[in-house]
């Protein structure tokens, strides 16, 4: 059984990431992300921290927007304006969720969808549906760079998603069925999640459940993909998957922490490097 070991991928993905942004600087150009975070959530806040925390290891300039809760639609679309024209910010972020009182359709639809690194702008979500490719969706392209660099293949195998998200789960299903997989999408709704579960060879879970995926719902040489960030009483970070039983069964598994985290951190970084490449190549 595989340990699948995104802390190290990520790791060495963002030495490689390192010298591409020395050669831009030598050039005299500084790749720039800005983060917009409105309110107190306690757990996008840990995200954004780790987002500023990478940019900085490898040198992109990065600044956050922290926004207070009760900030209205008008002036959130206003700032992504500012930002949009800002020549020295290449990638926009807002982290979600928003408030209730703000559409956040409308905050992703106003982010230029040639800064849109997140890749959440239905612009460039349709061109993961075309396969004609500007970003990918961080989550997903952090799964996707995992099965590749351990040289899992993915034509013609059977993969389960559970959870449909428009972050993780849907476009992730895009993006199997571009790689030629034959691929079910699991909800809440699903009838038998455990017989579905049971059919791949790929499994991933996306839902935010601990203990979701139980060992019986694995089959034996399975590989599995634990997207679930979720935190235990004691304030302990544990995945959807039953790691201790499920990694006695499958053929290689990804931890939490440790699994695909680092890697979604990592592909927002490479976003953001070509976004400056989008940004260089505008008309
Ligand atoms: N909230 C949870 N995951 C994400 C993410 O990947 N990007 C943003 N912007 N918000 C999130």
């Amino acid at each position: 059984m595989i340990i699948l070991d995104g802390k190290k991928l990520a790791q060495d993905l963002k030495t490689e990431l390192k010298s591409e942004i020395l050669e831009l600087k030598n050039k005299g150009i500084v790749p720039g992300l800005s983060v917009i975070i409105v309110g107190n959530d306690s757990a996008s806040e840990i995200y954004v921290g780790n987002k500023e925390k990478a940019c900085k290891e490898i040198g992109i300039y990065s600044e956050v927007h922290g926004l207070e809760e009760k900030i209205s639609e008008e002036e959130l679309l206003m700032l992504i304006d500012k930002l949009n024209a800002d020549e020295k910010i290449h990638g926009i972020l807002v982290q979600l969720p928003l408030p209730s009182h703000i559409n956040e359709d409308k905050i992703i639809l106003a982010i230029d969808p040639k800064k849109d690194v997140d890749c959440f702008h239905p612009e460039n979500i349709g061109r993961v549906f075309l396969d004609n490719l500007r970003f990918l969706p961080c989550t997903p392209a952090g799964i996707m760079e995992i099965l590749k660099k351990y040289e899992i293949e993915i034509v013609g195998k059977n993969v389960v998603i559970v959870g449909r998200s428009n972050i993780v789960g849907k476009p992730l299903a895009l993006m199997m069925i571009n790689e030629s997989a034959t691929v079910t999408s699991c909800n809440s709704k699903t009838k038998n999640l455990k017989d579905e579960c049971l059919k791949a060879d790929i499994l991933i879970s996306a839902v935010g459940k601990t203990g979701l995926i139980t060992a019986d719902m694995v089959k034996q040489g399975a590989v599995v993909i634990d997207v679930g960030m979720n935190r235990n009483e004691e304030g302990k970070l544990l995945g959807d998957v039953d790691f201790a039983k499920v990694s006695k069964i499958s053929s290689a598994i990804t931890p939490v922490p440790g699994g695909v985290g680092p890697m979604t951190i990592a592909m927002l970084l490479k976003n953001t490097i070509k976004a400056v490449k989008i940004y260089a190549n505008r008309s």
